[in-house]
Order: C-alpha cells, then sequence, then structure tokens
C-alpha cells in the first residue's frame, strides 16, 4: 500500500487522508505503519469509521495490548479500551464536578501513557468518537528532537540516570484521593532509564512526564530541579504540535518519545468521548 505521509511540525507527526481502510488489519499495513510509528511518532488518519472489533484487532497487529489499568485496578476487570471523555458507558455526560472527570484532569500534565507500568506503552492509539466544538485539544511534544537539542555536557550529565516513575505521585496532584487503595497496590513506583534509545533508528530521547517523580540516588530537590528544567526545554511553544480532535480522527502516538497533555474542555457544555487503546513495550 503506497501511504501518503503529509507532514505536520518541523519535529514530528504526518497525516495520512488517503489510506484505503479495507487495509486497516493487513499485516502489509501493520508494517508500514510501524515504520512510519519510528519516523513520524504521531500518526493521523482523519474522518475514519472503525468499530471497537477492528480497533483492538488493529492493536493487536501492533503488540500486546495494554489491560486499562484504573479498572483492573480498581475492580479486577480485564478490558483493553479506556474511555476519554465525559460521556462513559451509558451515554449521558458528566459534569466537570464527577470525580471521573475530575481525575481524568490528570491527563492535562505532560506525561507518556503509562510510563509508572514497569513495562510502559509503546504506543496509544486513539478513535475520537464525540469531541467538543470548543476545547478537548491534545499537546504533543518530542523527547527525541528535544534530546538532539541539549548541550552535550547535560547529554552527558543524565546519560546514566535512573528515574522512578509514580503513579501516586503524579494523581496526588489532582486529588489526594484519586486513586483507590486496590488500585494503588496494583501500581507499585518503577524505574526507567531517562535516556532511552530507539535501537531501530538509533535515535535517542529523554524519558519524562508528570509521572516522572524524582532521580535515583537523588535528593528529591535536586531531581526535580532537573526534570522539571527537561520538562521545560521539550515544551517550549515553538516544538509543541496541537491536534485539534474531530469525530472520526485515528491517532497513533508513540510514547515512547513523545509527550502530551489534555489541554481541557467545559464538561458542563460540552460532550467527549473517545475510545483508547494502548499497545505494550515489547
Ligand atoms: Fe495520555
Amino acid at each position: 500500500m503506497d501511504l501518503k505521509f503529509e507532514k505536520l511540525h518541523e519535529d514530528f507527526g504526518a497525516r495520512i487522508s488517503s489510506f484505503n481502510p479495507k487495509k486497516l488489519l493487513s499485516k502489509d499495513f501493520a508494517t508500514q505503519i510501524m515504520a512510519a510509528i519510528d519516523e513520524y511518532s504521531f500518526l493521523h488518519f482523519p474522518k475514519q469509521v472503525i468499530n471497537e472489533k477492528k480497533h483492538l484487532a488493529f492493536t493487536r497487529l501492533l503488540g500486546i495490548p495494554e489491560i486499562n489499568h484504573v479498572k483492573f485496578g480498581q475492580e479486577g476487570v480485564t478490558d483493553y479500551f479506556y474511555t476519554i471523555g465525559n460521556v462513559q458507558h451509558g451515554g449521558g455526560a458528566l459534569p466537570n464536578s464527577h470525580k471521573t472527570v475530575i481525575f481524568q484532569t490528570g491527563n492535562n500534565m505532560w506525561h507518556s501513557d503509562s510510563s509508572f507500568q514497569k513495562t510502559p506503552a509503546f504506543a496509544t492509539i486513539t478513535y475520537a468518537c464525540e469531541t467538543p466544538t470548543v476545547g478537548g485539544e491534545t499537546e504533543f511534544v518530542s523527547c527525541r528532537s528535544a534530546y538532539t537539542r541539549l548541550p552535550d555536557l547535560i547529554k552527558k550529565e543524565i546519560d546514566r540516570l535512573i528515574v522512578v516513575h509514580d503513579y501516586l505521585f503524579s494523581r496526588s496532584k489532582v486529588s489526594q484521593d484519586a486513586v483507590t487503595p486496590s488500585h494503588a497496590v496494583s501500581l507499585p513506583p518503577v524505574r526507567h532509564k531517562l535516556v532511552r534509545e530507539n535501537t531501530a533508528i538509533r535515535r535517542k530521547n529523554y524519558y519524562i512526564g508528570s509521572h516522572a517523580k524524582e532521580i535515583e540516588g537523588w535528593s528529591f530537590c535536586e531531581s526535580r530541579r532537573l526534570l522539571d528544567d527537561l520538562l521545560e526545554r521539550a515544551t517550549k511553544a515553538d516544538y509543541i504540535f496541537t491536534h485539534q480532535w474531530e469525530k472520526g480522527d485515528f491517532v497513533i502516538w508513540d510514547n515512547r518519545c513523545l509527550l502530551h497533555r489534555g489541554k481541557g474542555y467545559d464538561a458542563d457544555l460540552y460532550r467527549r468521548r473517545m475510545r483508547q487503546t494502548r499497545v505494550k513495550e515489547k
């Protein structure tokens, strides 16, 4: 299949407007998409009609789907989909004051999906079912490009550091009781290298975000100084690509090297429903 990629930002991102949706579940398409993820980090297929069966089958073509950690941690239920937005099961729209909507404001901090897991998410695959007419955008930046821009001295300083990622740490910024006890037990803090390499293309990046709590062996203050500095370097206005969601958008992004954050929306006025799967790292 001959896919045409329209670049979205100098650092990353491509839109693929013409592809045959009948090929979604072909191995050839999956192979091309894996290579495109390495090259572009963010892929946007507009105006798609993709049901959940196809969405999950496509997810499995890219790797092992992640189990929804919230449902599993809270209820012990295995589900491969996350629902992002205020329209949950049943179709009613939850208001700003609802705990689910408040909980999801945690996504408005720069993060990499599931970096708090021992095996984090390699890719996130999102299908937009309902989108607000105002707000609800998602911003993305590349920590591969940010790493490239670092002075050599900092590259050397951070090369062998280990970062502790902790879901309780990031969610404590939203609310002190955002995470139930059983959910908390299911997600102990994990260690990840700060500098990681995509070995297929030999490109390095740094791996941070809201779940990144501290550097192993460093004081909390020293850790925050470095992690906050790296975040600031990556998220300058010129480096941000903003995706304005439209119904039917099918979007894949590479969590290994991108950070993203929600821009928020008024759940009292608008409906938002995204169905999302994640592919685990190998
Ligand atoms: Fe996210």
